[in-house]
């Protein structure tokens, strides 16, 4: 799409942009997020959201915000689908006007190229490595998890989450 950038998403960015990325990102089914939420730099202890500064990133077009997303390095977890640190899309939105216009193809693009080129910054792994995201299961779902399948991703399996099943994807990088 002609004007479109996928920029790295930087804390004073986010900082900036706070509303408007809250916008967006809230567009995903899930209970909303706050400011300190989106602005946080990790949780439980430090395990997760490492990198989230240096792995996401928002898709501009001409300078207006038009997409996000939030990417972090997840560590493998015994008992669950995560059996090797990865790379994790946590969130990826794109503003209504602009969905089915190859702009969320284009971030995992980049999400996709950064992997390759810089592995994992903080977590030790070894190659090949992996990119991973999850999404809900239930039919409503399925556009979501059909853009991921196009994008290179496969389902590894599913997991509960609260009240509801997510499905895992991966794809090697
Ligand atoms: C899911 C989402 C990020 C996809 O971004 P997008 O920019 O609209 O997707 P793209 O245009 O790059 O789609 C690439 C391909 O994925 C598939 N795809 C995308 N959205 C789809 C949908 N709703 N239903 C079926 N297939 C879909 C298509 O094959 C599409 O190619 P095509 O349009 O040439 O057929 C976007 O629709 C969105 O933000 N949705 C609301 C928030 C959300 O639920 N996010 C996901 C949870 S993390």
């Amino acid at each position: 799409m002609e004007g479109l950038e996928i920029v790295w998403l930087s804390k004073d960015f986010a900082r900036v942009w706070a509303d408007e990325l809250l916008r967006i990102k809230n567009l995903i089914p899930t209970p909303p997020w706050t400011k300190d939420i989106l602005l946080n730099d990790s949780w439980a202890d430090g395990k997760y959201g490492k990198g989230k500064w240096e792995r996401s990133w928002v898709a501009l077009l001409n300078e207006q915000i038009v997409g996000l997303t939030l990417c972090w390095e997840k560590p493998a977890e015994e008992g669950t689908l995560y059996t090797t640190n990865s790379l994790y899309i946590q969130s990826m939105a794109v503003d209504t006007p602009w969905q089915r216009k190859g702009v969320g193809w284009q971030m995992v693009a980049r999400v996709l190229d950064d992997a390759r080129e810089r592995g994992l910054l903080y977590l030790n792994t070894p190659n090949p490595m992996l990119v991973t995201t999850q999404t809900n299961s239930a039919d409503w779902n399925q556009g979501v998890i059909n853009f991921y399948i196009k994008c290179g991703f496969r389902i590894i399996g599913a997991t509960e989450i609260h009240d509801r099943t997510d499905v895992v994807l991966a794809q090697t990088v």
